[in-house]
């Protein structure tokens, strides 16, 4: 298989797992679905597979092929619009709730078709170059301050253009920022040597490639939503290493269109999730309209040193 063929299908793989785990019926149902469409697809003929006088192989052993970025689009797009198309015929006979519930399963793949491939890179290349950075470090970071530690190892994931990052190496702490973005990186890069302080600058798709390897000290994730990720940072938390996270919910929509949907939490939905994490203490989890006059969630954990 193509690399990225490989990571997005585990990548959908482990989603499925946390959807069952979570009960999230609906995603199961789309996931078990594009899992399904992916594997038959990629599958190689029985009569290509090997030597046809062998036992036939399990549904789980048998040779694939690599798949290209482009098959694997192909397959999303079609499993979209087939669920969009249904909708309408719903919505034709009068029945409006099947019709939502399948337009919110198409959101779902939808979701992913965003993050296949090049697509969310250069989406996000797009944005950085048509607006100026922001260069103020987020007061979620500096009002907590207090809890980081002042050295160790810091990641800021999905770092932007480094405002964040930059303030954590000013703070004491040996800080790389990952980004799928080369912009942001690149913006990144030049801001630090502006600002004199050393940066570590990956660009890096985190929902595929998951985190840099390595124990972490400090984790921030400023606006950037994906649980999985989330929880993959607070395994990765050193001894009393400390995670921030922060990020708008549903109830954003209230009053403000954006950012659309995609990249809100449902509420209470980071409640379940954190009390599924082992070995850390919860420092801080707030559901509440804040001074910006968003609707954000906020969480802060911290790794428990092992007994001794
Ligand atoms: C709303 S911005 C927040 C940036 C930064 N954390 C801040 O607060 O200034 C979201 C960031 O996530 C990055 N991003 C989006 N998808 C990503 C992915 N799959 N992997 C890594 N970064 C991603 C974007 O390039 C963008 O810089």
């Amino acid at each position: 298989m193509h690399d990225h063929a490989t990571a997005f299908r585990a990548r959908l793989g482990t989603d499925l797992l946390t959807a069952r785990k979570a009960r999230d019926a609906q995603r199961v149902a789309v996931l078990r679905t594009l899992v399904a469409a992916i594997d038959n697809a990629g599958a190689v003929p029985v009569e290509t597979a090997g030597d046809p006088s062998q036992p036939a192989l399990g549904a789980n052993d048998v040779d694939r092929r690599a798949q290209s970025t482009d098959e694997l689009r192909d397959l999303l797009v079609a499993d979209r619009d087939e669920r969009r198309h249904a909708a309408e015929v719903y919505r034709d006979a009068g029945r409006d709730d099947e019709a939502g519930r399948l337009l919110a399963e198409a959101a779902i793949t939808d979701a992913y078709l965003a993050g296949l491939g090049d697509g969310a890179r250069d989406a996000w290349n797009t944005r950085h170059a048509d607006r100026s950075p922001m260069t103020e470090p987020a007061r979620f970071l500096t009002d907590r301050a207090a809890l980081l530690p002042r050295s160790g190892r810091a990641l800021d994931a999905a770092g932007g253009t480094g405002r964040n990052a930059i303030w954590l190496a000013r703070h004491g702490l040996d800080t790389t920022l990952t980004d799928v973005s080369d912009e942001a990186c690149r913006q990144a890069e030049v801001a630090a040597t502006d600002a004199g302080v050393a940066l570590t600058v990956e660009r890096r798709d985190l929902g595929f490639e998951g985190l840099p390897a390595g124990r972490w000290d400090a984790v921030l994730f400023h606006h950037y939503l994906d649980l999985t990720v989330w929880r993959a940072a607070a395994h990765a938390l050193a001894p009393g290493g400390v995670l921030l996270a922060c990020q708008p919910t549903v109830r954003n929509l209230e009053r403000h269109d954006r950012p659309s949907r995609r990249w809100l939490l449902e509420e209470g939905r980071l409640v379940a999730e954190v009390a599924d994490w082992t070995g850390i203490e919860v420092v801080e989890l707030t559901e509440a309209w804040i001074d910006e006059d968003r609707h954000e969630a906020r969480l802060v954990v911290r790794r428990r040193p092992p007994p001794s």
